[in-house]
Parts: structure tokens; C-alpha cells; sequence
């Protein structure tokens, strides 16, 4: 699976001939590097790409839509095996005396999935700041990007690598540091030690990717003259997958090594988004000063004691036309549902996706149905455009909802519309193709979800 997902992975390389980046875009120029990041002392607001947006930072390979799915599939799988706690160690750690070549064995425990990394941000880091573009993810809790000289190797990115080097601010994070000891809980998988004793991360991720290197501090600059001045990240020294040439990730997961957790002394915890569209340009807020609680409805955050730093929450009913599912609460809850901003297809167990799936259908009267593409098997001949499409909602406990419009419900692709929901038999999640456009806020210290309407694009 890794080697085909490889080797797959090689020959899309190389067939990139150019990518889709349209930054000549009048409205794209800023005061912030490209972007137009704002704040005040106590939160900020980060401007929030989609990879194919019309001011993406990054110039990402378009992956075929069938690509997409088997991505997040493998995103997927990863999540439930983090729930599962399935012990999917595949070889052997770097023991390194160095980081070298040989050191890096082949991925490790591969404990997470970027999946397909839509979401980016820009961030600074160093002495003097340097500017990346970043994959935003909720389900990830440790921060990376790639570090010249890449003893070992790094993925194509856009613009040059960091080089601590160059960075008068920066530090190698020693074995002996707390943030060495957390570092097994934010990547799930061991440290390591170099002779010299700097701490060494490692993070894999399902689809064969991995980023391998020092643990390090430097000052990040979130916004003009706004900085965190000791941030705690990986210092990639050996990195392979995936990341869509993006310089590396950013954790917005529970735990201490996140940058949500690393800010939320200055800021609180609490942060916002609204996942754009790929026509259009959304917002990423950290702090308790930057959301109107009044425009949110909230639904309780949940944790789970295996895995404490995802962000779960209650389904309460699914309606599709105005009708409810005849479904019980306790057959929305008997399932654990997190909400995640790297997985693209919402995924629901079988006792509410099947009753979804043929309400769905019966709503859809009179379109002609389609052969299944992939995870997708509720598809119908024809383009989304000219179909009425009826209007899902997803409630949740305590009555807060999202009205879903024709481009969260459905996904197109080949000239047929398919609903973009699938089946699954453990974890449920509530997918990022859902959330485009609805602002999405974390009060991690109220333990609470809002959602609101109209957020972006
Ligand atoms: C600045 O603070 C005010 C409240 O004091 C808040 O409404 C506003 O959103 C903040 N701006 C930023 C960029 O955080
Ligand atoms: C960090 O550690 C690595 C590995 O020991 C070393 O090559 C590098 O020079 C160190 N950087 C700094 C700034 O100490």
C-alpha cells in the first residue's frame, strides 16, 4: 500500500508540468507578506488559503479527484487507528547517533495524515523573519517545516527552505527539555537522541510521508509586529510525501506542543476558521478577543481519554427536504464524531448514513443514478449545475446546526454529482468539504463548538 501510494505519488511528480497559481490577482497583495494578517495585542486574524485559491501562497499539483479520495481515505484510517490505539509500528526507528541517510529508517509508526492538506497559512519565523506557507490542520499537534541543508531530503517547496543558520534566534532543543519529553505524545511515535544530544522528532504520517529532525525554538511572527519568541517546532531534516509544496505543518490539535497551545497563554484557547472554497479566500483567528460569541450557535466539545487531542462532538438529527431521519439521538451518538479540517468527505456510520443515503435519493427523484466513484456510492448522472439539490442540515446537541448549501452536499466530478458523504464503520467525522464557507469556532477553554452561517466566500 505505502510502496504503491509511493510510487503513484513519483509519477505524479512527474507529470506536474505547471501548477494553477494565479497570484497576479489585483486583490492579492497585502501589507503582511501576501496576506492580510491583523492584531491587536490579544488575537490574531490570518488570512486562510486554499491550496487552488485565487491567492494561494503555493503553486499545488491539481490531484485527480479520485486521488483526493484515497488520501483521505488513508486519513481516515489513520484517525481510527489513533481511537483504536492498533499498533501499527512498520520498522525501525531512527536509534541516530546522527541524522544521516541510513539513520532514517522507513516510516514508523505512521500515526497521522495530512490526507490531502488543502488548507494553508503564512507564517515568519527566525531573526530576521523568513515567510512559509504552511498546511493548517486540526487533527495534527506537532508544528514542522523544512530546515536546510536537509541532511537526508526535502519535498519540493515553494521559495527557499529555513536555515536556522541564517536565524540568529534559533535553538537546538536538547534531550533533557519537558518539550523532548512531550514530543511522543504530539507525533505518536518515539524520540530519539543525537551524539551531540539534540532531541530528534519524528513525524509519520499514513500515506508514506514523514518529516524527521531536530527539535528546535525559534521566534514565529503571526502577524506585523506580533511574535511568539519561543516557539518550539521540528527543524526537518528528512521529509518525503505529500505537502503540496508547502513548507511544512501546522498543528491546531489539543496538546501542548501545538502552535494553538504554544499561543494560548497570550491569546486564550480559542481559535476560529472559515475553510474557503477554492474560489475564494477564508480566515484563520487565534485568540478570545477576535470572535462575536453572539454570532455563533454553540454545541458542547467532547474529549475522548484515547485521544485526547482530536475534537469530538454530538450529531443530535440529520434532516434532508425538511424531514428529519427517523433516527433515535442515541443512533448519532453510539458513534464517536469529531470534527476535522483535513478530511474532505464527511463520514457517518452505517445506521445514519444508509437512512441519509436513501432519503437523499428519494429527494433526488428523477435524476437518473450513477455508477459509484470510489468511497462515493449515492452518485447521479449529470452535472451538479441545473439539479435541484434538496437541503441537508446537520443538527447538533444543543440546537446549534449547519445548513448545508448544494456545494457542501454534493462533490462533482466527471460530468456526474455524487453526495459527498461516505460510510464508515468506526469514527465519525464531520469533513472540511461540510465546513467550506461557515465559521467554525474552537472554545477549547469552554469546551464548545459554534458554528455560524455565511463566514466566507
Ligand atoms: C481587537 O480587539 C477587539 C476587542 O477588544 C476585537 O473586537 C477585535 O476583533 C480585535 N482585533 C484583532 C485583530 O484581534
Ligand atoms: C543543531 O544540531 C545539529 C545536530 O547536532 C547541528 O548540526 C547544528 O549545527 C545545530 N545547530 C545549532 C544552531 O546549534
Amino acid at each position: 500500500m505505502g510502496l504503491v501510494l509511493f510510487l503513484t505519488f513519483s509519477l505524479f511528480l512527474l507529470t506536474i508540468v505547471s501548477g494553477n497559481r494565479d497570484n497576479t490577482h489585483s486583490s492579492c497583495t497585502s501589507i503582511f507578506p501576501d496576506d492580510k494578517h491583523q492584531s491587536n495585542g490579544s488575537g490574531i486574524h490570518l488570512t486562510l488559503h486554499h491550496v487552488h485559491g485565487p491567492c494561494s501562497p503555493v503553486t499545488a499539483p491539481r490531484l485527480p479527484l479520485i486521488d483526493v479520495l484515497k488520501l483521505d481515505e488513508t486519513r481516515v484510517q489513520a484517525l481510527n487507528n489513533r481511537l483504536t490505539k492498533a499498533n501499527v509500528t512498520t520498522s525501525s526507528i531512527p536509534k541516530s547517533s546522527d541524522l544521516t541517510p541510513e539513520s532514517v529508517g522507513i516510516p514508523l509508526n505512521p500515526g497521522q495524515s495530512i490526507g490531502v492538506g488543502n488548507y494553508v497559512i503564512k507564517l515568519g519565523l527566525g531573526t530576521p523573519t523568513k515567510y512559509f506557507t504552511v498546511v493548517m490542520d486540526t487533527g495534527s499537534s506537532f508544528n514542522w517545516v523544512q530546515c536546510d541543508p536537509c541532511k537526508v531530503y526535502c519535498h519540493p517547496q515553494e521559495g527557499p527552505r529555513f536555515n536556522p543558520s541564517t536565524s540568529s534566534t534559533y535553538k537546538n532543543l536538547s534531550c533533557g527539555m519537558p518539550e523532548c519529553s512531550a514530543l511522543e505524545a504530539a507525533t505518536l511515535n518515539p524520540t530519539s537522541c543525537t551524539k551531540s544530544n539534540v532531541c530528534v522528532y519524528t513525524s509519520a504520517y499514513g500515506d508514506g510521508s514523514y518529516s524527521v529532525g531536530y527539535l528546535s525554538r525559534d521566534t514565529l511572527t503571526v502577524a506585523p509586529s506580533e511574535t511568539l519568541p519561543s516557539f518550539v517546532y521540528g527543524c526537518g531534516q528528512g521529509n518525503q510525501g505529500l505537502f503540496g509544496r508547502s513548507a511544512g505543518v501546522i498543528g491546531l490539535a489539543r496538546n501542548k506542543l501545538s502552535l494553538l497551545s504554544q499561543l494560548s497563554s497570550k491569546y486564550g484557547y480559542v481559535f476560529s476558521y472559515c475553510l474557503p472554497t477554492p474560489s475564494s479566500t477564508g480566515t484563520l483567528s487565534i485568540g478570545k478577543s477576535t470572535y462575536n460569541p453572539s454570532i455563533y450557535k454553540f454545541t458542547p466539545m467532547y474529549s475522548d481519554r484515547r485521544e485526547p487531542s482530536l475534537y469530538f462532538l454530538r450529531l443530535a438529527s440529520i434532516t434532508v427536504a425538511g424531514k428529519a431521519l427517523p433516527l433515535s439521538t442515541a443512533v448519532y451518538t453510539r458513534t464517536p464524531t469529531i470534527i476535522d479540517s483535513g478530511t474532505v468527505i464527511t463520514r457517518l456510520p452505517s445506521a445514519v448514513y444508509v437512512p441519509l443515503q436513501t432519503a437523499f435519493v428519494k429527494a433526488m427523484d428523477g435524476y437518473k443514478q450513477a455508477q459509484p466513484i470510489s468511497i462515493l456510492d449515492t452518485c447521479f448522472e449529470g452535472g451538479v449545475q441545473g439539479k435541484h439539490v434538496p437541503e441537508v442540515r446537520l443538527i447538533f446537541e444543543g440546537g446549534s446546526e449547519l445548513r448545508l448549501a448544494a456545494q457542501n452536499t454534493v462533490i462533482e466530478l466527471d460530468g456526474v454529482t455524487c453526495l459527498a458523504f461516505a460510510e464508515t464503520t468506526s469514527l465519525a467525522i464531520i469533513g472540511n468539504r461540510l465546513q467550506q464557507t461557515f465559521g467554525v469556532m474552537y472554545d477549547v477553554s469552554s469546551s464548545k463548538i459554534g458554528f455560524a452561517a455565511g463566514g466566507c466566500g
